[in-house]
């Protein structure tokens, strides 16, 4: 056998299972898995001791902001803080100032981001102003359409249903934040003008909404697309019937509506935290297979902006690349999560909802991206140390078990026991065909 670049060593997850195993690396790709004493010579060892080894985790849903909202978070802070998380590809949504609906506007994120990225890093665009233009936007290498409540559930044009129509055949992503505006306008009625505090978040965004919109989308755009942070058992019965993929985020999986009346602005989500009893569904739904992608919907917003008093006012919107995983690990201590079924979510199923064969498992021929984590190490959370600018989090001050350790990707060492160890645009734009060429 050929020799490798790096050996990395540890409790190697594949195959299914854990085992003690030692992971060869040749130009960023994983070329042998095997026993320590069947292994390859190497030019440089790294020893995972006593640590876990998966596959890099994936996140389909985050916010970096970038371009106008650099003061929330910009494509370095936020691909640190993705990096100290454990991740090692996540794609950005297109909400941005502006909004990322041209391709101009396309061209100029991908130029900013490109120099300042540490970990891969793929972007959805949102509605354009006409289907010619998302003529153009498909033949970018942006992964697909992220459209908003606003977008489509009120009166949809015929030019949507265009656009909608110009992303599928050309391949690409139709997803889709299921909340029906309609809905949350007659209930925020119920309400004075200048209603204080989140309080009454839940019951302005109630679920009725998430599951009208799985509704409203079908009868408009057909099957086919993909509708992103669930909430509810209810949700995810209505998206399978209805033929959509659908995540859930990390946040309605550990958070609840106790956790929004305790903390206040810092749980202003959309959709919003549901009950404990919910969130316990969901963990039962992820335990039984029923869920197969998680999400971050990493959502940095100022701490000055979270800490508003109006209702309106205070943003939407839990920055957690830097919780999400130690607080599912956190869950398979102390509430029997499925910890398998976690990682896969992570890991294999983004990577099938991207078709990308060469991620989402440890396996020769695949990218060597990996995630080293510690099972047992308790750390107190302290979100002044975060590397995102959202330097605030619903985790504060508690103590999770389990710890990311180190971020490999590409067989580098991109994040170890709290440093970055790699330059700014280290991370490649990643796109429909995988990480980008050189042509
Ligand atoms: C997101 C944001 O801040 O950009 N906020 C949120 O509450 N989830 C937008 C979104 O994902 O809907
Ligand atoms: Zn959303
Ligand atoms: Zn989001």
């Amino acid at each position: 056998m050929t020799r490798v670049d790096t050996l990395f060593t540890g409790r190697v997850y594949y195959e299914g299972e854990f085992k003690e195993a030692c992971i060869g690396v040749e130009d960023g790709i994983i070329s042998f898995i095997g026993k320590e004493a069947n292994a390859p010579s190497y030019d440089e060892k790294i020893d995972f001791k006593g640590l876990f080894i998966i596959p890099g985790l994936i996140d389909i849903h985050a916010h970096l902001r970038g371009v106008r909202l650099k003061h929330k978070e910009d494509f370095f802070t936020g691909t640190c803080a993705a990096a100290a998380g454990g991740f090692t590809l996540v794609l950005d949504m297109p909400n941005t100032d502006p909004p990322t609906n041209s391709r101009l506007r396309m061209m100029e994120k991908v130029e900013e981001a490109e120099t300042q990225i540490i970990v891969d890093t793929g972007f959805y665009f949102g509605r354009p102003e006409e289907a010619s233009e998302a003529e153009k936007l498909v033949k970018t290498r942006a992964i697909g359409l992220k459209l908003y409540p606003e977008d489509y559930s009120k009166k949809v044009q015929p030019s949507l249903v265009e656009i909608v129509n110009i992303v599928k055949r050309s391949n690409r992503k139709i997803v889709f934040h299921p909340e029906d505006i309609s809905i949350i306008e007659q209930k925020r009625k119920a309400y004075p003008e200048m209603l204080r505090g989140v309080e009454k978040h839940s019951f302005i965004r109630p679920l009725e909404a998430e599951l009208s919109a799985l509704d409203v989308f079908y009868k408009s755009f057909g099957t086919s697309a993909h509708a992103t942070h669930l909430t509810s058992l209810e949700s995810i019965m209505k998206a399978r019937v209805n033929g959509f993929t659908y995540d859930v985020s990390v946040n309605h999986l550990t958070l609840t509506d106790n956790d929004l009346l305790k903390l206040g602005g810092i749980c202003k989500v959309n959709p919003p935290l549901r009950s404990p009893e919910e969130k316990q569904r969901l963990v039962e739904s992820l335990n039984n297979g029923m869920i197969t992608i998680l999400t971050t919907d990493h959502a940095p917003h100022t701490l000055e902006e979270k800490n508003l008093t109006l209702y309106d006012e205070i943003p939407s919107g839990i920055p957690c690349f830097e919780t999400a995983f130690p607080a599912i690990l956190d869950m398979f201590h102390k509430t029997g999560l499925n910890i398998h079924a976690a990682i896969k979510a992570f890991t294999r199923g983004p990577a099938e909802f991207l078709g990308d064969r060469r991620l989402g498992a440890v396996t020769e021929g695949n990218l060597a991206n990996l995630t080293v984590f510690d099972l047992k190490e308790e750390w107190k959370v302290r979100p002044e140390e975060f590397y995102t600018k959202a330097k605030y989090s619903p985790f504060a001050g508690r103590v999770l078990k389990g710890r990311v350790k180190a971020t490999v990707i590409r067989g580098v060492v991109v994040f170890q026991d709290g440093e970055i160890k790699v330059q700014r645009g280290f991370g490649k734009i990643y796109g429909i065909g995988g990480i980008n060429r050189s042509d």
